[in-house]
């Protein structure tokens, strides 16, 4: 009988996600959830033939070189796959794969919590009942901005981005989209392409970020690109955190330039930069895009179909390297 596939398991996975594990492979697990250092995962993926990351982990060219020869697959628990050298992986041969399509709805479900929230101030109001400073109903205390009817633009129309836009059409929303290509206009549904981001900023009242990061993306929604905004735009973050420059948003909502922000990502996470705290016109959560039970599920399952199929020696589902 052919021994199973040895697979290091850098967090804490969901129960049926190991119990498959298990089942299927000799797994090594992290049953505390610690945080591995890239030299623990190293050491830890000794005599492995995969590696189940997650966005947590930081694999780069440098630890890519140092994992053991040994390791032949990677399946990020992911979709996002910048924590990992993809071209040093193809380098050395290893193949990655990730985790696309499972956590578009969730995703884009978070996209749409974050609009209303950072549009309706929906923090600040939760706050007055927890504090027990909420007086009474008033004609002017507590507004928020209208998003019904709004004109929504979407900074990367992938499978998030079109997820958004068709929720955001249950709103009565116009929207705008800038991606690298054109959709077809069957895809669109009557969104309007503008081939330059900077064409689409002016007509945002709402922009939502769902673009991947990359070394173009990255630093888009910088000091520039917030003056190209109409004056009061509030803007959604799902994608990363690197896409944004911190400092520039942060002026940009003391100043009152920009009338909210309702962030889901950041750059550092979880140490973000403190002065998000103190914004009282951002609505925070903490990278919650993918998590609920179904999805973090599916997630795991995708990269174990992934497993599967490397070591049937079929395609993988998803692959990215
Ligand atoms: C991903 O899969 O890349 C997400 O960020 C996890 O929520």
């Amino acid at each position: 009988m052919q021994t199973k596939p040895r697979v290091f398991v850098t967090r804490k996975l969901p129960a049926a996600v190991e119990a498959r594990l298990e089942r299927d492979y000799r797994p090594i697990l992290n049953a505390q959830d610690k945080l591995y250092s890239t030299a623990e995962t190293i050491a830890g993926a000794a005599g492995c033939d995969a590696l189940l990351p997650c966005p947590t982990d930081k694999i780069d060219a440098d630890a890519v070189a140092k994992l053991p020869a040994s390791i032949r697959v990677i399946a990020t628990f992911s979709v996002g796959y910048e924590h990992i050298d993809v071209n040093a992986c193809k380098t050395r041969g290893i193949v990655v794969g990730n985790t696309p399509g499972v956590l578009t709805d969730a995703t884009a479900d978070i996209a749409m919590l974050l609009l209303l929230g950072a549009a309706r101030g929906a923090s600040n109001g939760e706050q007055t009942i927890r504090t027990n400073t909420w007086s009474i109903w008033g004609p002017t205390s507590m507004l928020g901005t209208h998003m019904t009817g709004k004109r929504l633009g979407i900074y990367g129309m992938g499978r998030i981005g079109q997820a958004v836009a068709k929720r955001a059409r249950a709103f009565d929303m116009t929207i705008h989209y800038h991606n690298r290509t054109r959709l077809p206009a069957g895809e669109e549904q009557g969104a309007i392409f503008h081939a330059k981001a900077e064409e689409m900023l002016p007509h945002c009242d709402f922009l939502s970020i769902n673009a991947p990061s990359s070394p173009e993306t990255n630093g888009f929604l910088n000091a520039r690109r917030i003056a190209m905004l109409p004056d009061g735009a509030i803007v959604v973050n799902t994608a990363r955190g690197p896409l944004v420059d911190d400092e520039a948003l942060i002026a940009a909502l003391n100043s009152g330039k920009l009338a909210a922000a309702g962030l889901d990502v950041y750059t550092g996470e979880p140490n973000i930069n403190p002065a998000y705290r103190s914004a009282k016109n951002a609505f925070l959560l903490p990278h919650l895009g993918s998590a609920t039970v179904e999805t973090r599920n599916a997630m795991g399952f995708r990269a174990l179909d992934n497993l599967d199929a490397f070591f049937a020696g079929k395609p993988l589902p998803s692959r990215v390297a």
